[in-house]
């Protein structure tokens, strides 16, 4: 079965067994028939095909949205893993709903977004979530809520990724507001909503409207330019060593990341050390976003992860850094 259109680099790999789970219900008959290894497959935005799959792909096709609890000031809402990320982000939006509002349209599902804890613009997914709801396949698929804090979030990181392969994420919860109270600070938001005529405070769905405008003016589109979004994370330092960057590339963009610790904007480095727009074939660094790795058509997951390992030797050799994929390599 061919997997290219279940990945958003559009690699043209193949698995050797494909299904789909549609209802909760059917988990337990599935995972009776199973054997061999299973990749458990949300939007597949996240993810690089190196090779064919010699097992089970499963593409997670939960459905389902539906209000937990109401207080009148803020609401629990609970959405099936299989879900759309930006259209569930979109109706919470329409129903009056806002914390979401930083993180439209990011491609990939619900299910997926506590996985890497997706974050932008100053917002990460574990700010809005109360739960996930998760099958164990370490013990027969039982189903176990895990509360935020069992999570372990971290900067593109949870306990879904630490323990790759032992919890599916079936249902995620998240508490909301009715109030908008919508982080504008970061980065270029206040300046595109003044370009968009806004004054004041916005509302999350101006916020919203922000993000989409500047996400669509450097993020190639999946639908028009294979990609998986920034394809390396943003790399964390020590404070020594990011004074000496710092006193040697004085621009170099630079976050506070905690006690001691330094994080470094990746595409900065990648830009500067001459790779943006870089082209090997039909592998790329996105012209617009150096942090963005594409697929101009043909590309093998090969030749992407070649592509990767140039970028990250070139960072190591002129800055002493090294650079993490962010997707998960198969
Ligand atoms: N920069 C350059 N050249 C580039 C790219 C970036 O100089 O080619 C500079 C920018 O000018 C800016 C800084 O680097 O000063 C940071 O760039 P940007 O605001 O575009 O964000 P990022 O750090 O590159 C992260 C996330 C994105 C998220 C944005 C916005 C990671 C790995 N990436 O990118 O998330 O949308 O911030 O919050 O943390 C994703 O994970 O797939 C993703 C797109």
């Amino acid at each position: 079965v061919s997997l290219q259109p279940f990945n958003t680099f559009g690699i043209a790999a193949s698995a050797r067994r494909y299904t789909e789970l549609q209802q909760l219900s059917q988990l337990p008959t599935l995972l009776t028939e199973l054997d061999g290894p299973v990749l458990w497959l949300g939007g597949g935005s996240n993810l690089l095909l190196r090779d064919d799959y010699p097992g089970t792909v499963v593409r997670i096709l939960l459905k389902g949205i539906r209000l937990l609890a109401d207080d009148g000031d803020s609401v629990v809402i609970e959405a099936a893993a299989g879900e759309n990320w930006h259209d569930f982000v979109c109706h919470t939006l329409q129903q009056g709903w806002c914390g979401l509002e930083n993180l439209s349209l990011i491609p990939g599902t619900v299910g997926a977004s506590p996985i890497q804890n997706i974050g932008a613009y100053g917002v990460e997914v574990k700010d809005c979530i109360t739960e996930v709801v998760c099958a164990d396949l370490q013990h027969g698929g039982t189903a176990v809520t895990l509360a935020n804090a069992d999570c372990r979030f971290a900067y593109r990181d949870s306990v879904f990724k630490q323990h790759a392969g032992r919890y599916l994420v079936t249902a995620v919860r998240f508490r909301l507001s009715r109030h908008a109270h919508s982080k504008t600070s970061y980065g270029d938001i206040a300046q595109q909503l003044q370009a968009m005529g806004i004054s004041g405070t916005p509302t999350a769905q101006e916020v919203s409207r922000a993000v989409i405008a500047i996400r669509q003016s450097k993020l190639p589109d999946p639908a028009q330019l294979g990609n998986a979004g920034s394809f390396f994370k943003n790399p964390i330092v020590d404070s020594e060593q990011a004074a000496a960057l710092l006193a040697r590339f004085p621009a170099l963009p630079h976050y506070p990341a905690g006690e001691g610790k330094v994080k470094l904007a990746a595409g900065w480095l990648i830009d500067q050390a001459g790779l943006k727009g870089y082209r090997d074939g039909d592998a790329g660094v996105h012209a617009k976003q150096a942090l963005v790795l594409v697929n101009y058509g043909q590309a093998s997951g090969r030749q992407i992860a070649a592509l990767a390992a140039k970028v990250q030797a070139t960072v190591l050799a002129r800055y002493g850094v090294a650079l993490e994929a962010e997707p998960i390599m198969l």
